[in-house]
């Protein structure tokens, strides 16, 4: 019986059943554009019409600019209806038909399509009944210009070396941009094959997501490839392009066909890319134990692209930094970014692509995942690039996030585009990546890696939700097998839902959704007495203080199950304890000297002692760091300075304790401690506080002396040696330090004498230029530069170098220049006006031009899109006083109507009421400290 039961089951999971919240009844309040009423009012669409195949014809026009397509649907009807209903965004339809079975046609004319712009869908009405249980085509023939921006089917240029602008046309759907492309059912639920043809002429190649089945000669000069089927997947995966690029390819040793794509002059750059991703999408095959499915898989770069990256399956599509790799000029950085990208979207190809998120309120299960496998997968491949040295990083992000009001629960609501454009954010990124750390710890590696491929498997073409995954991670077992010790669920009902951690019973569902449903990071406080450990957890905030009137209600209902960890003085191993009440108190075995909790950080808390607490682990620090981990060392750093912010720590405290950094030479923690004072020290520079600002920039240069005076200006030795040179000869050089400042303009005289062709260490080429940028002619001839050179991430550092100018006319220039979009592309106006603000000089100047031009810059950068995400965040978060957030505030209020849905302007006025909360608690004790 069970057995029958569980394979009802698994039939049902291989049809994808398809959960419904909510009935679909149509009603008819809204109005079509042309006055009749819509037959459906609501954002999402009814699910009693499924797609199953598209058949896609596609034909850009390069010279025109514009597109034309058909498109025939194949559909299940699962209710009696005479209305289709589905997703179209700025298409023109110039027929739209419906088809039996047998393809013969409903009706004689073409039928009427009523449009819905304000939710993108337009309604085919039938004449005839649709009938439940049928199968039907529908066919449509559509055409548009090609897309402006950055999403749907776009336009993008690039130059060649010989000053010749050519043309591409390329993709990009997610997350609901496929409707600009052809009408389809633009929802992650709608699963269907995809058969796509493209016309194309002659010195062109056409891509999309399943290799080439045959090409045929439409008429002279004209060509139509055709592709093979897709398996199922989500509209947002599709993806096709049409260009004259060139590429090199290589076979896994699966036998999975590998090609780098990029434009022809680019063709060097592609060969690391090739490496890694064949090595990448091999150990993604070994680790999930299930083969990559379609038989090549593309990696293209693209001249214009708003994010960094995008995993159409089969055809994944990259910034042209976040893919091409030149050995003569990418640093050690450029090459670990461009490893964890490839690492991020082809672990998207089971997360993401074999199974999807049910809706958008669960993306973390996509970008979540993929970002914590990027770690995973790049470790193993690569251990010298140490990339899980700098997982804390993407903790402490998260963090930064999670520790304002502003925060939002991991799976939230999110139903129109511009909402869901948000939900790509932090908290579904750095927070889901923490979020799988501790799950993962707390597994451990084997029972994670087996859980998720469980949930993988039984999800694989189908969707999946959050409960989903909690359901899926654990397998369930024999009472004997459970009591003998195994990784599983009783399958007995007292036990079930019950976990070993450490001798104790967890319930998996609900501790996780303790983290991924509420808003928040605890804080977990300790206490020592004697033997014992009272320790206790409140939700920790960076503004609001304990005897504040609204910390009551802020903590109201905020409670999580903690998987706590710690070590003290006399353990060799981690003790673990599950914390899931308020408070709690721990014995230890023995008298010690010190305790530290959340071992290695594996966790996602804040720990805060008592004073003795501190006190023990600043002496520790002094006198024998390495008896703690780099990991602690860094999260001891961390904590210390978080409590500072929240008011909770002096900063005096958290001082004393890196004071032992002097002796540290592991790179982790000292760009941990190094970043909080340059962080600082940006905060205090740009208030034009002269006494703390100058007294804080010789204790750095002081400090760090030894550290500095160290860096050699060559690319030599590890990468993790070579990232902390990058870090700390720019920041000494920012700081003025002068043999610093001699170094790079010696080195600058060199290379503009050579006329750019020596080559510069790779690390410290982007400080060479900064330095150089100081004086007219060598800004100048850096913009010259930028203009002719042939590689991106070279331009990236021109570019960061230009905009540290202390000229506010040369900063002018170079916002103007973004806005035309020609010698700066588009692409990097947000990130170009966010260097811009970083810089003292260009702080206002940068606000005012946001201000000045935000119809333009929404216009180029949708609502709640990464782009203008950035624009917001870059600007607003570098304020810190009262009067600055009045006046962020009021221009806020003055468009309101456009963005009172994004949560960022939230975020970014909220990060500005910490800067200001932070001076306030702590400028007078940094500028006594320093005297
Ligand atoms: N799926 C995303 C691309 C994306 C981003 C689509 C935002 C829709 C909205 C892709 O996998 C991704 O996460 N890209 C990131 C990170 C990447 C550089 C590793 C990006 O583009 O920044
Ligand atoms: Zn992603």
């Amino acid at each position: 019986m069970m057995h029958l039961l569980f394979l009802i089951l698994l039939f049902l999971e291989s049809l994808c059943y398809v959960q419904s919240s909510e009935s679909n009844s149509p009603t008819g309040d809204n109005l079509a554009t042309d006055g009749l009423p819509f037959p459906w009012s609501k954002v999402r669409l009814p699910n009693y019409i499924v797609p199953v195949h598209y058949h896609l014809l596609i034909h850009p026009n390069l010279t025109t600019l514009s597109f034309t397509g058909s498109v025939k649907i194949e559909i299940d009807v699962k209710n009696n209806t005479n209305w289709v209903v589905l997703h179209s965004k700025n298409l023109k339809i110039y027929t739209a038909t419906v088809l039996d079975e047998h393809e013969a046609h409903l009706s004689e004319k073409t039928l009427s399509v009523l449009e819905y712009p304000l939710h993108e869908q337009i309604a085919i009405f039938s004449p005839k009944i649709l009938t439940s249980g049928e199968k039907y085509f529908l066919y449509l023939e559509f055409g548009a210009p090609l897309s402006d921006g950055f999403h749907g089917f776009y336009k993008s240029t690039y130059r060649t070396k010989s000053g010749e602008t050519r043309v591409l046309a390329s993709t990009h759907f997610e997350p609901t941009s496929a409707r600009m492309a052809l009408p389809c059912f633009d929802e992650p639920v709608f699963k269907a094959n995809y058969t796509v043809r493209i016309r194309r002429g002659p010195s062109h190649i056409a891509l999309s997501n399943m290799p080439l089945e045959q090409t045929v000669e439409i008429s002279n000069g004209l060509f139509e490839d055709h592709f093979e089927a897709s398996v199922k997947m989500s509209s947002y995966l599709l993806a096709f392009i049409v260009c004259d690029f060139k590429s090199v390819s290589g076979l896994t040793a699966t036998g999975i066909n590998i090609s780098i794509y990029a434009v022809p002059e680019k063709w060097h750059q592609t060969h690391y890319a090739l490496e890694a991703a064949l090595r990448l999408l091999e150990f993604y095959e070994q680790y999930f134990n299930i083969l990559y499915p379609l038989p090549k898989l593309d990696l293209i770069a693209i001249p214009d692209f708003e994010s960094g990256a995008m995993e159409n399956w089969g055809l994944t599509t990259y910034r042209e930094t976040s893919l091409l790799y030149d050995p003569d000029i990418s640093s050690a950085s450029d090459k670990l970014w461009v490893t964890m990208v490839i690492g991020h979207e082809l672990a998207h190809q089971w997360f993401g692509n074999l199974v999807t998120m049910d809706w958008w309120n669960d993306i973390w299960l996509n970008e979540g995942f993929a970002r914590y496998m990027e770690s995973v997968s790049v470790e193993a491949v690569y251990p010298e690039l140490k990339v899980e040295d700098h997982f804390l990083d993407t903790c402490f992000g998260a963090i930064g996030r999670d520790s304002l009001n502003s925060s939002r629960p991991i799976s939230s609501l999110a139903e129109n585009p511009t909402q869901i454009k948000e939900m790509f954010d932090t908290v579904s990124y750095e927070k889901g990546a923490c979020i799988l750390h501790m799950l993962r710890h707390f597994l451990t590696d084997e029972g994670f890696q087996s859980g998720i491929i469980r949930y993988l498997r039984r999800f694989s073409y189908c969707n999946a939700r959050n409960e989903d995954l909690w359901d899926s991670l654990i397998k369930t077992c024999s009472e004997e097998d459970f009591a003998a010790g195994e990784y599983c669920y009783s399958s007995a009902q007292a036990t079930k839902n019950a976990y070993r951690f450490a001798g104790e019973h967890v319930d998996l569902k609900k501790m996780m959704n303790t983290w991924t449903l509420q808003k928040g990071i605890p804080l977990v406080t300790v206490k020592r007495q004697g033997k014992k450990l009272h320790i206790g957890q409140e939700r920790f905030l960076k503004i609001v203080l304990p005897d504040d009137p609204s910390w009551h209600s802020l903590q109201d209902g905020y409670l999580w199950h903690i998987p706590l960890t710690y070590k003290t003085s006399h353990s060799e191993h981690e003790v673990k304890h599950i914390l899931d009440k308020k408070s709690d108190v721990l014995l230890l075995d023995e008298h010690v000297d010190w305790v530290k909790l959340n071992t290695d950080m594996n966790g996602y808390y804040i720990v805060h002692y008592d004073e003795e607490g501190w006190n023990a682990l600043t002496e520790l620090l002094k006198v024998n760091h390495t008896a703690l981990s780099f990991k602690d060392r860094a999260s001891l750093i961390h904590n210390a300075f978080q409590l500072v912010t929240a008011g909770r720590l002096s900063l005096d405290r958290a001082l004393d304790l890196i004071a032992y950094l002097k002796s540290e030479t592991h790179n982790v923690p000292l760009l941990q401690g190094l970043g909080y004072l340059q962080s600082f020290y940006k905060l205090i520079e740009k208030r034009k506080i002269a006494d703390v600002t100058h007294n804080l920039k010789t204790y750095i240069l002081q400090y760090f002396k030894d550290v500095i005076d160290k860096q050699s200006w060559s690319d030599d030795g590890m990468v993790s040696d070579r990232r902390l040179r990058e870090d700390v000869l720019s920041l000494a050089c920012d700081l003025d330090y002068p043999p610093c400042l001699e170094k790079a303009e010696r080195l600058f005289v060199s290379w503009v004498k050579s006329n750019g062709t020596i080559s510069l260490p790779t690390d410290v080429s982007e400080t060479v230029y900064m330095v150089g940028a100081q004086d007219d002619s060598g800004w100048v001839y850096l913009l010259r530069q930028y203009g002719v050179s042939m590689c991106e991430t070279e331009k990236s550092k021109f570019l960061s170098a230009l905009t540290s100018s202390k000229d506010s006319e040369k900063l002018s220039r170079l916002l103007q220049l973004g806005m035309e979009g020609t010698v700066i592309k588009t692409q990097n106006l947000p990130s170009l006006i966010y260097m811009v603000a970083r810089n003292p000089v260009g702080h206002f100047l940068a606000w005012d031009f946001v201000k000045k031009h935000w119809n333009e810059l929404v216009e180029k950068f949708p609502m709640g899109s990464f782009g203008i995400r950035n624009i917001i965040v870059g600007t607003v978060t570098q304020f810190s006083s009262a009067e600055e957030l009045r006046e962020v505030e009021s221009f806020f209020k003055s468009i309101q109507e456009q963005v009172s849905q994004l949560r960022i302007i939230q975020v970014a006025t909220e990060n500005v009421e910490k800067n200001i909360v932070w001076l306030k608690r702590n400028l007078e004790t940094l500028r006594t400290w320093l005297q």
